[in-house]
């Protein structure tokens, strides 16, 4: 394994073929997919020379908690899909780094959490039922996680062809256990040409909540409140006046908004409104660590990735996830060797170009 496309092509062969699309696939044309990956390609390093890099240090500190590596797990839906221990193998193999387990996992919190090595955030969905929502929240402050995530860029489900094409519905030895059989029934129910993911949020998912709501969930947690799928100076702003502890920016992968721009194009404008108020993180896209560093020089305190670490757990479980990490931050540190700046702080606006936006 010598960089994450090696576990992407290992990953795929072991995988169902509707499986693998749902977690490949993006939402309509996949430009946004696409474009997430393609910035970071274009952007250039500006490297500093005749500096002592004998030493280059990855760790951090994110809302109070130590991190190995700025690295970390994004929340991704049911990894049973992935590897049969689930997200407990993850929780394992994310070995001191930060894990957003979503609220769509296919194993306890509580199993989540004995397994734990770093810190867990616990990402929701706006739930209808806001009693399921404060009971979890209840349950993740109790089992030790350490944020909470809410993530705000899918009132409902893009439209992901890939998924209706396949009539694609969850494996039903595969659950959402976290919450009520009779909540996630729709997940599981196939129908030709329909996406079960998407049938399931239009019935479960909260389209109404507005900004104003977000007191209602502060009032249920002592929780840090993270926004996850922010992606305009706006509402960067307007987060942070609402409270937020920290922002994701983030277009889900690709998986929402097809067309909204790119995150790492988003990322600086964030960054200038956020004006150190609160951490901002970025997802999408990032690939090696070249792209971690990228991120960070523009502003980001941490990244998360989501299909890597799927790929990961696929190819090896807890083992392939601790690899994909260990790569990606072992990839990071040469960048920042090669870059001139040995630390995190180092890693600052001057060392990235981005390509113009008319380009
Ligand atoms: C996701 N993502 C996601 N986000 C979230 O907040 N809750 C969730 O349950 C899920 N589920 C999910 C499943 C799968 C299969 C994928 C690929 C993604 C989005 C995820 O957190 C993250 O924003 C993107 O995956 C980041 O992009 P990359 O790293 O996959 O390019
Ligand atoms: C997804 C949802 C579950 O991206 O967030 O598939």
């Amino acid at each position: 394994m010598l960089c994450t496309d090696d576990y992407r092509a290992l990953a795929r062969p072991r995988l169902p073929a509707d499986v693998w699309d749902y977690l490949d696939g993006g939402s309509g044309a996949e430009l946004t997919l696409d474009a997430n990956r393609r910035l970071f390609d274009r952007a250039e390093l500006r490297p500093r020379v005749l500096v002592d890099v004998s030493v280059c240090d990855t760790a951090g500190k994110l809302l109070g908690d130590a991190l190995t590596t700025p690295v970390g797990v994004a929340p991704t839906a049911y990894h049973r899909l992935a590897h049969r221990d689930g997200e407990v193998a993850t929780a394992r193999g994310a070995r001191g780094a930060l894990f957003v387990v979503s609220i769509f996992a296919s194993r306890s919190l509580e199993d989540i959490a004995a397994a734990a090595t770093g810190p867990l955030w616990l990402q929701l969905y706006w739930l209808r039922r806001r009693a399921v929502l404060a009971e979890l929240a209840r349950r993740a402050q109790d089992a030790g996680y350490r944020a909470l995530v809410l993530t705000v860029d899918a009132p409902r489900i893009g439209q992901r062809l890939r998924d209706q094409r396949n009539g694609f519905a969850v494996d039903p030895a595969v659950r959402a256990v976290n919450l009520d059989d009779a909540i996630m029934a729709a997940s599981h129910e196939h129908r030709e040409g329909a996406s079960a993911i998407a049938t399931h949020a239009a019935q479960t998912f909260d389209q109404t909540v507005t900004w104003a709501d977000l007191a209602w969930l502060r009032g249920r947690t002592e929780l840090p409140l993270v926004l996850k799928g922010v992606l305009t100076a706006e509402d960067a702003d307007r987060a942070v006046e609402h409270g937020v502890d920290a922002i994701v920016v983030s277009n889900h992968g690709g998986r929402q908004l097809d067309g909204a721009v790119p995150a790492l194009r988003a990322l600086p404008e964030v960054v200038a409104a956020v004006a150190g108020r609160c951490p901002v993180l970025l997802d999408g896209g990032v690939r090696h660590g070249r792209d971690v560093f990228i991120a960070l020089a523009l502003g980001a305190s941490a990244v998360l990735v989501g299909r890597p670490a799927l790929w990961a757990l696929a190819v090896d479980g807890a083992d392939g996830v601790a690899g994909l990490l260990t790569m990606l931050t072992g990839e990071l540190e040469h960048t920042m060797a090669l870059a001139g700046r040995p630390r995190l702080a180092d890693i600052g606006r001057d060392a990235v170009l981005l390509p113009d936006r008319r380009d």
